[in-house]
């Protein structure tokens, strides 16, 4: 099946980023959000990364000035549903909650083509359980990009038990298509990177409230001991405390295994609204965004 236009679902942080590199590739790509503001954000995000690739030599993984207006000019925001009707593939990176995602897929099935893909970008949630909300079984897959998705080479291709070949086949060639290295998973929570990188990242959060080390220290110790790019610390309040507060429900949840429960320190600082980089503080300070300070607790 040929894909040429590409329907994103929320122009987050992933949303537009799929978006991003789905227009860089080729594709027509039109993002539905709720409020006129929200994809003004995300396209102003995606401005920012299209400019920092154009400054990047091309053999670096940069683009050429005229590779960053052709993408530009391929991607198009909407607040209407109807505008999304003859895409051939439709990927949702909406907020991670079950009911407002089932209400949307449950809205488009009506509005897009009978061969339209369904794909979503949800990290924990089960994709089985989607698809179910969906008259197109077969159709649905997930497609787990990570963030920043311009950066990241990763797309894990996620499969039901009722994802029809051809339709996963689709996915994994779409996925190579937009410059990503798919790996073939099936749908069991957490999928591949978020079942090793999760405890990994709470056990990380016990050992300091055990005093194993300072913050830095143990982002020091993970980054240059074993060459990761960032440590845990510095990770977790990357991709968010909520949403990794969120994933540890879900997988706790599938497995009753306490690797994948929540430390008490990292329920604290949720509930005190402490999200990580987004909201300014999280296990650093980001009150100079250039130079973060650690916290203690
Ligand atoms: N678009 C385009 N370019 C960008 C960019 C973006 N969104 N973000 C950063 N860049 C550029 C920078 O401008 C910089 O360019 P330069 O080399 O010309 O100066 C270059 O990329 C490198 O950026 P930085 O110097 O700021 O920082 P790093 O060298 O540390 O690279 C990183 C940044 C790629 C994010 C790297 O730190 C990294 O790989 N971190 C780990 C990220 C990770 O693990 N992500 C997965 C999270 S898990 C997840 O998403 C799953 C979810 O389900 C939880």
């Amino acid at each position: 099946m040929a894909i040429k236009k590409v329907g994103v679902l929320g122009c987050g942080l992933m949303g537009s980023g799929i978006a991003q590199v789905s227009a860089m590739a080729g594709y027509d790509v039109v993002v539905l959000e709720a409020e006129q503001k929200a994809i003004d954000k995300g396209f102003s995000g995606i401005e920012k990364s299209l400019g920092k690739l154009s400054e990047k030599p091309v053999e670096k993984g940069g683009i050429t000035a005229q590779q960053k207006d052709a993408a530009r000019a391929r991607l198009k925001g909407t607040l209407n549903k109807q505008d999304l009707a003859d895409c051939d593939i439709i990927i949702e990176a909406i907020i991670e909650n079950v009911d407002i995602k089932k209400t949307m897929y449950a809205d488009l099935d009506g509005i897009v083509k009978k061969d339209c893909i369904f794909a979503t970008n949800t990290s924990s949630i089960s994709v089985t359980e989607l698809m179910a909300a969906t008259k197109r079984p077969e159709r649905f897959i997930g497609l787990h990009f990570f963030n920043p998705v311009p950066l990241m080479k990763l797309v894990e291709v996620v499969r039901t038990i009722a994802t029809a070949p051809d339709v996963f086949e689709t996915a994994v060639e779409f996925g190579k298509s937009v410059g990503k290295v798919p790996v073939r998973t099936s749908d069991k929570t957490g999928f591949i990177v978020n079942r090793l990188l999760v405890p990994y990242l709470l056990d990380a959060i016990r050992a300091y409230e055990e005093g194993i080390g300072s913050i830095s220290d143990i982002d020091n110790a993970m980054k240059l001991g074993c060459g990761y790019p960032m440590g845990p610390f510095t990770l977790l309040d990357f991709v968010g405390l909520d949403t990794t507060y969120y994933i540890t429900h879900v997988m706790f949840d599938e497995f009753k295994e306490r690797r994948f429960a929540s430390p008490a320190l990292l329920k604290r600082m949720v509930l005190a609204g402490w999200y990580g980089r987004k909201s300014g503080n999280g296990f650093y300070n980001y009150a100079d965004p250039n130079s973060p300070k650690e916290n203690r607790f």
